[in-house]
């Protein structure tokens, strides 16, 4: 059997054939191919959105890839009040947005007292709505208050199973098995939790993504987000090279085969280093688009690298552009809350 048919029948492959496929040593047509064609076992043809809102690029965390990281002092910071929020929430429902991410940097003003009013108040309003959280590591005791708040699910990549790769990517202070601790945490507590990796970020090897693919078996995620690394000018990571699109395609054709059902999004990152990056990874099993709610002045402020797009349209304006691209390759972008589905419809 050749590595793509084992890793479908199997939902799984030894390293040395994970190796094959991630260095490119398979056809990539039928792998992507066959990754799309299990995901419409599970999803059809339809394609989830999520309203992601930015709405604090305040970071206490020091992350040498990452463009709103502390030391970076080029970079205007804002954190938007309850008020603003609820008016994004509002413009994302009207829109067909039936989940709302509220994703941040590390920022210690925004209090838990902050964060349960913000979602109690959202539920209220939008009762057949999923709220979403990303603001990162916090204690055990936030997350559940969070989740007694009505949130729903939470998304915090690990960034890299390996431990020597993630001190590589970031400062002493910042630990692996705390965010690994978060991650089973936040499980215990029930989200629906999403996490994930960048690909090709600097001293990445192919043994780190396996581990990372390791990882994510063990912690058998609800979502599963993606994206190549872009350097941002404004980071000692400057001078390095971002990820390869192709490889990136292909961990996400893997994460398909491996993780029939998983919540996998197209991310902007993939859509910034090519123009048809999210089309390609919905072609390659792909099945979430995580459009910005954001209020166009705060945009590009939330610069966790460098070209970012859609940050000077508004929230219509990609919501219909995304459409005009998900349509010509006979996907539907459909109004729902957008649970995983756990089995495969017949
Ligand atoms: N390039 C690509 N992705 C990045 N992220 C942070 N910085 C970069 C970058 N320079 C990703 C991280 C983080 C997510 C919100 O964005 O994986 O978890
Ligand atoms: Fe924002 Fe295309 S999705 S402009």
């Amino acid at each position: 059997m050749d590595a793509i048919e084992e890793l479908h029948a199997n939902r799984d492959l030894p390293d040395a054939r994970l190796r094959e496929i991630i260095e490119g040593d398979v056809c990539e047509p039928e792998l992507f191919a066959k990754a799309a064609e299990v995901c419409g076992g599970y999803y059809g043809k339809d394609i989830y959105v999520r309203g992601l809102i930015e709405f604090t690029n305040y970071c206490k965390n020091n992350c040498y890839y990452c463009g709103i990281r502390r030391d970076n002092h080029n970079l205007e910071r804002y954190r938007l009040g309850q008020d603003e929020i609820l008016a994004c929430c509002a413009e994302g429902y009207e829109l067909g947005y039936r989940t709302f991410v509220l994703q941040g940097g590390e920022d210690a003003a925004v209090t838990d007292a902050m964060v349960c009013a913000l979602v109690a108040e959202i539920k209220k309003l939008y009762p057949d709505c999923a709220v979403t959280l990303s603001l990162g590591e916090r204690p055990r005791a936030s997350y559940s208050a969070f989740r007694d708040a009505g949130a729903d699910r939470y998304l915090l990549r690990h960034e890299t199973a390996n431990a020597a790769h993630y001190r590589a990517l970031h400062p002493e202070s910042m630990r692996l098995e705390n965010r690994k601790r978060c991650l089973w945490d936040l499980k215990e507590i029930g989200y629906q939790v999403g996490s994930g990796f960048m690909v090709g970020s600097p001293y990445q090897t192919t043994e780190c993504l396996i581990e990372d693919l390791r990882f994510l078996q063990d912690l058998q995620p609800d979502m599963i987000g993606v994206g190549p690394y872009i350097p941002h000018r404004d980071t000692p990571f400057r001078d390095h090279p971002g990820g390869d699109l192709r490889v990136c395609l292909r961990i996400i054709a893997i994460l398909r085969l491996l993780f029939p059902s998983a919540l996998i999004p197209a991310t902007t990152a993939l859509g910034t280093v090519d123009a048809r990056g999210r089309e390609l990874g919905i072609g390659a099993g792909a099945n979430v688009i995580m459009p910005n709610l954001s209020p166009v002045h705060v945009r590009k402020h939330y610069a966790l690298y460098d070209n970012k797009i859609c940050v000077s349209e508004g929230a219509a304006e990609c919501r219909a552009c995304l459409e005009s691209r998900v349509v010509p390759m006979g996907y539907r972008i459909v109004t729902d809350i957008g649970n995983r589905v756990h089995s495969p419809n017949s």
